[in-house]
């Protein structure tokens, strides 16, 4: 699997799902340069990596800079030729981008738009992009299929929607691009070793960030948004998938760029089962042996009742399936939550909270 001489490019290397990609690209025996600006990430989070990799460390390093930030993106790409780049760097709270969504469009889509020009200019032209379920909206029918309609919820799913579009025309206008779209469900989890994990800055949006900072005693309760859903429980179901399963997912796709004219395609990251809150706060309490209190609320604006992938294409055609259920998914979640209470930040000195 070693692929000693490959060098990619990795944006947003420092963020949850960035880092656990980055570690198995080290491990594939890929040398890998991250460029993050930390804007809801920390640098501790690499120097974990680092430490998990071993050996290998000496084969990542780590520029702080924005993607808008031309000039010194075009320095990276005249000091280093990249095979490939996985672009995860985008803002991704769907709160947030309500409130500013030009926040969102510059960010997510002028950072896009710069690091395929840069690309372009210097001849990369393989791309694996971070896209998400959130395309999908509140679908008719379940298992997504990547040929259902698309749809934008909110600003920051639009900005998703752009890119793959923008990601479509660029092939459609030079057929030496080679991209993958991958649409993510719902990544929860960490690394085995609790050494990585996810460290969102400020209150939680996402579920299992939310029940974890619970199960430290960071926060009270858990609210519920929604138990009127027609599901089993009432409560909202999603397609959950490990964090070390969607980093493989990557590693795949990079594979899958190694083949002739693949052109510009899509595929689900899922495990293609629906788990509901209630369950999966259920799983939470068995792995880490603690109660959470439950405050029930109304629906949550622009959520969906029930969304999970088929994995059939992704299965078929990038030769990549997900390994870990929910049991694996709360422990890990557990085992890095317990071992770092306050994420990369301390108690006496948060980095973010
Ligand atoms: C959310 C975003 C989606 C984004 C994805 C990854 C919304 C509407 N959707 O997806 O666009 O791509 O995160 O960042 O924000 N829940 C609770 N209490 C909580 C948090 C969540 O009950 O405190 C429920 C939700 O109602 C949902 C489930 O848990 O049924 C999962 O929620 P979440 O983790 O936020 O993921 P999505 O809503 O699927």
């Amino acid at each position: 699997m070693a692929d000693y001489n490959k060098t990619i490019l990795v944006t947003g290397g420092a963020g949850y799902i960035g880092t656990h990609t980055v570690l198995q690209l080290l491990e594939c025996g890929y040398r890998v340069v991250v460029v993050d600006n930390l804007d809801n990430s920390s640098p501790v989070a690499l120097d974990r990596v680092k430490s998990l990799a071993g050996k290998r460390a000496h084969n990542l390093s780590f520029h702080e800079i924005d993607l808008r930030d031309k000039p010194a993106l075009e320095n990276i790409f005249s000091s280093t030729s990249f095979d490939a780049v996985i672009h995860f760097a985008g803002l991704k709270a769907v709160g947030e981008s309500v409130e500013k969504p030009l926040l969102y469009f510059d960010n997510n889509l002028v950072g896009t738009i710069i690091l395929l020009e840069v690309m372009a200019a210097h001849g990369c032209k393989k791309l694996v992009f971070s896209s998400s379920a959130t395309v999908y909206g509140w679908p008719k029918e379940v298992p997504c299929t990547e040929e259902f309609p698309t749809c934008a919820m909110n600003p920051y799913g639009r900005t998703k929607l752009f890119i793959e579009e923008i990601c479509r025309d660029i092939y459609r206008a030079d057929s030496e691009w080679k991209i993958i779209l991958l649409r993510y469900f719902n990544p929860v989890g960490a690394h085995p070793s609790g050494q990585i994990g996810e460290d969102p800055r400020g209150i939680p949006n996402n579920l299992m960030p939310f029940v974890q900072q619970v199960a430290v005693g960071r926060r009270p309760a858990l609210t519920v948004f929604g138990t009127d859903y027609s599901t089993n429980d009432g409560t909202g179901v999603r397609d959950y998938i490990h964090v070390v399963d969607l980093a493989d997912g990557h590693i795949a796709a990079l594979n899958k760029l190694g083949e002739p004219s693949i052109g510009c395609e899509v595929y689900n990251l899922g495990t293609g089962k629906g788990t509901s809150v209630l369950e999966m706060v259920t799983a939470f309490e068995k792995s880490s042996g603690k109660k959470i209190p439950l405050n029930i609320a109304g629906r949550r604006p622009g959520d969906a009742e029930i969304v999970y992938a088929s994995t059939e294409k992704a299965e078929r055609e990038l030769n990549w399936k997900a390994k870990y259920g929910i049991e694996e998914m709360c422990r890990d979640q557990w085992n890095w939550a317990s071992q770092n209470p306050h994420g990369y930040g301390s108690p006496d000195k948060p980095l973010k909270d």
